[in-house]
Parts: structure tokens; C-alpha cells; sequence
């Protein structure tokens, strides 16, 4: 695909911030790690990553505006765009010499997510979307899964740690939901379980409680693959933090399963 030039810019921010945390990854036990609340950790490759990817953002769009989770939110001089970013989405992971983790980064036009790039830089997967362009890993157009029937299907979602409070919804989610598919994974990453969910790896995924770095860019992944997105609780995915997620023909089912309606 041919990408716009910000698309260009995202995916060249992702390619040397994941050049830095593979760098760390191969040391991981040697770097400075912090707990910002239980079980919720921030190391010195989160901060390195975060830093590369907004020097170049910002270096190639001084306008754009910026919420990413261990700066913060900025306010650019155009108050329409805005850069969504997670410079390691899968942190614990990392951290425990697990290679599942990935760098999310969206673009944000008034309000609507226009460009998304999940870069799983360990295994050298590059998964990008354009609003309207279709959705792509490394060279490849992806395509959601076609499973109809539940009971064939893999679903993912993210268990709640430390002092997170939706843990007894989940459990309940768990109960309700595992019963009627083939099996639930909790990998660890949302960024890729929705890029995951766009390559058709999965059928599906929900997740509540989440901040929207971790699934501003894969919620376009997926819809450009054909796939479906919602949120689980009010009306907007980003503010409210859930998601549910899948390909088209089970949506409505697995919508309706995931909010118990
Ligand atoms: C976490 C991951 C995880 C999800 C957590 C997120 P982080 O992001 O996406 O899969 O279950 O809620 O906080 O902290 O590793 O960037
Ligand atoms: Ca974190
Ligand atoms: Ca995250
Ligand atoms: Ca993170």
C-alpha cells in the first residue's frame, strides 16, 4: 500500500522505537524499573521508546497535538489532530523476557481515529491501516477471520492485575463466554490482540479498563480488515476504555455475550 505521508511518518517513529526496545529487550534483567500503582510497571525502555517516537512526531508535524501514556497530553496549535501513542504496549511482558509486546500509534482527526500502526518489533511485524485504505502487516492486505459458528472461534481479552476493579466483571465475562467458543487467550498486549483480531489470528477480543493508547491505532486495524468494533460500557470505545471486537458474521452474538444483553 501506498501510505500518506503521515502514515510514512508513523510507521518510521515505530521502526526506531522498536530498534530501541529490542535493543533493551536482549537486556532486559540490566534496566531500571519502577511500579507507577500494583502490578502496573514503567521501565527506562518505555521512556527511551516514548521519547524517539515523539521526537519524530513532533519534529514532522510541530502542530499536531499529543496523549501518550508516560508523557501525557499535550495541546498541539491545530486543535483537530492529535497523535495517540503507546511506546510499549505489553510492558509486563517485556519485562519478564516475554516477546509479545508492541508500539501503537494513531493518528486522530476531530475526533476520529484516521491512521493506526501496531509494530510488534521483536517478531518484525508491522501492521498499519488508513481509514478507507484497508489494513496490512508487513506487505500483506489482512482480512478478519470468516468462523460463523462461536464454538470454532478464539477469542482474546485481558485479565485484570494488581488493583484493577474490573475484575469481577471479567471473571463473570469469563464464565459466561468460555462455555460457548473454542477457547480465550490473554497474550497481554491489547495493541496486538486487535491487530491480531485484523489478521484473523483471533475471531474476537474484549477488554474493559483500558486507556485509549492501548487501542486507539488497533480499533482502525481492525475495522480496515473488515472486522467490527464496539464499546462494552457507554458510548465511545476511547472514552470509556472497553471494546469488544470481531469479525462481521459473529458481532452481534458475541456483542451481546460479552455485555450480557
Ligand atoms: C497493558 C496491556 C494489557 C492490558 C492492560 C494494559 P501496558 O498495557 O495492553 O494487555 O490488559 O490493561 O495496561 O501497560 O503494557 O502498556
Ligand atoms: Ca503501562
Ligand atoms: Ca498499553
Ligand atoms: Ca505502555
Amino acid at each position: 500500500m501506498q501510505g500518506s505521508a503521515n502514515l510514512n511518518v508513523m510507521i518510521k517513529a515505530a521502526r526506531l522505537a522498536g530498534r530501541s526496545l529490542v535493543k533493551d529487550f536482549r537486556e532486559v534483567e540490566n534496566l531500571q524499573v519502577s511500579m507507577k500503582g500494583a502490578g502496573d510497571f514503567v521501565s527506562k525502555a518505555d521512556i527511551s521508546a516514548e521519547k524517539i517516537i515523539r521526537d519524530e512526531l513532533m519534529e514532522a508535524r510541530p502542530n499536531y497535538g499529543w496523549l501518550a501514556e508516560e508523557g501525557g497530553a499535550a495541546e498541539g496549535k491545530d486543535p483537530t489532530r492529535r497523535w495517540i501513542v503507546d511506546p510499549l504496549d505489553g510492558t509486563t511482558n517485556f519485562l519478564h523476557g516475554l516477546p509479545h509486546w508492541a508500539i501503537s500509534i494513531a493518528l486522530e482527526h476531530k475526533g476520529e481515529i484516521v491512521a493506526g500502526v501496531v509494530y510488534d518489533a521483536a517478531k518484525d511485524e508491522m501492521f498499519y491501516a488508513e481509514k478507507g485504505e484497508g489494513a496490512w502487516l508487513n506487505q500483506s492486505r489482512l482480512r478478519v477471520s470468516g468462523r460463523s459458528s462461536m464454538i470454532e472461534c478464539i477469542f482474546a481479552t485481558g485479565l485484570p492485575f494488581g488493583g484493577r476493579s474490573d475484575l469481577p466483571e471479567t471473571l463473570q465475562d469469563l464464565a459466561r463466554i468460555l462455555p460457548s467458543c473454542a477457547g480465550v487467550r490473554r497474550f497481554g498486549s491489547a495493541a496486538l490482540d486487535l491487530a491480531y483480531v485484523a489478521a484473523g489470528r483471533y475471531d474476537g477480543y474484549w477488554e474493559r479498563s483500558l486507556n485509549a493508547w492501548d487501542i486507539a491505532a488497533g480499533l482502525l486495524i481492525v475495522r480496515e480488515a473488515g472486522g467490527m468494533v464496539g464499546p462494552v460500557e457507554g458510548e465511545s470505545i476511547l472514552d470509556s476504555g472497553s471494546i469488544v471486537a470481531s469479525n462481521e458474521p459473529i458481532f452481534d452474538k458475541f456483542n451481546k455475550l460479552v455485555k450480557n444483553t
